[in-house]
């Protein structure tokens, strides 16, 4: 972090899954995440299960304590997220929606949670992850419902909540995944950009997820591509959820370690050439012990910067390089 802020950067972050699990009190894991990354962003603490578990119950507790620990840590962060297919509470899967009623919904949704948190947050993820690898919506109880509405409605409202608690200066992102590199999803990412603007609403920013895989990392040419068409059309972009995970075991062995230190150095490196508009890099955790990558996709893994016992590899070191 500290590198990559004397080089223009706001931050070098990552994804932390506090509180409730090993990590809070894991003061190793603590003191590494403290002394290495200048931004947070929480792995669930502010998803919709957690925040608004019944219609209209809001519980902010554990996202209030991941912003006590960012800020202790002086830390910024990038709150994650409002609208998404996934971690959605039962209330919301589960009941037969009109669009009228599933708005309300999402509109009160928006409100509450981003009044709470206020401009503790730098930016929110407003929608996450909306699309197909073709570009068009993805089936969600959003996209079902109220349609492709749903996602101008979205920022509207975050726009408005924002305004109505004088926080004008909280950004909004979009944050997907498959955007990393020229192609229809990323086209479209620039379509929607644009039809939000001719509504009048406001957007900031486009978070590229990067979740790579060793030896199949988008090259350093696609990666500054697709940020320059973002940076083109007057929005910050930020890496928001790099890692880079083996597909299969082994996960230590020396050429496999050197392939990944090549494949986090192109993607920092692409942050780096595309200037001050890409604000800054966030890795999806940096612990192999605590990656979300084991339980998602079976049998893969060693993904981040840090190895299980929490040794620094390679990829910790061609990142510091880039930056
Ligand atoms: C992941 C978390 O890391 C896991 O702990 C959770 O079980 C599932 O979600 N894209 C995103 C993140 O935008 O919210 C996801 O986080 C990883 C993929």
């Amino acid at each position: 972090n500290t590198l990559a802020q004397s080089r223009g950067k706001l931050w070098f972050g990552t994804a932390a899954d506090i509180p409730g699990t090993a990590e809070t009190t894991d003061t190793a894991y603590l003191d590494v995440l403290q002394k290495n990354f200048g931004e947070m962003t929480p792995a669930n603490a502010m998803k919709f299960m957690y925040t608004e578990p019944e219609q209209n119950v809001f519980n902010f507790t554990e996202g209030d304590y991941f912003l006590d620990v960012a800020e202790k840590y002086h830390a910024r962060v990038r709150c994650h997220n409002l609208v998404w297919v996934s971690q959605l509470s039962e209330f919301v899967t589960a009941t037969n929606w009109t669009a009228e009623a599933l708005t309300q919904v999402m509109k009160n949704h928006i409100f509450r949670t981003v009044q709470h948190f206020g401009r503790r947050c730098y930016s929110w993820d407003v929608v996450n992850e909306a699309l197909s690898s073709d570009g068009t919506f993805s089936a969600s109880v959003w996209y079902d419902t109220i349609g492709e509405d749903y996602f101008f409605l979205a920022y509207k409202y975050a726009q408005e909540a924002l305004a109505e608690i004088g926080a004008n200066e909280v950004k909004l992102y979009y944050n997907d995944y498959g955007i990393e590199s020229p192609g229809p999803k990323a086209d479209a990412v620039l379509q929607l950009v644009s039809e939000l603007r001719e509504r009048g609403i406001r957007i900031d920013g486009i978070g590229l997820e990067s979740h790579f895989i060793v030896g199949e990392t988008p090259s350093l040419a696609d990666q500054l591509s697709t940020k320059k068409s973002f940076i083109q059309a007057n929005l910050d972009v930020a890496i928001t959820e790099l890692d880079v995970r083996f597909s299969e075991a082994p996960f230590y062995t020396a050429a496999g370690q050197q392939q990944q230190a090549t494949d986090y150095y192109t993607s920092v490196n692409s942050c780096m050439e595309a200037g001050p508009r890409c604000i800054g890099i966030t890795v999806w955790d940096f612990d192999d012990a605590f990656s979300w990558v084991p339980s998602t996709f079976a049998g893969q893994g060693g993904a981040d910067l840090f190895n299980d016992t929490l040794q620094a590899k390679p990829a910790y070191y061609a990142s510091a390089e880039a930056v």
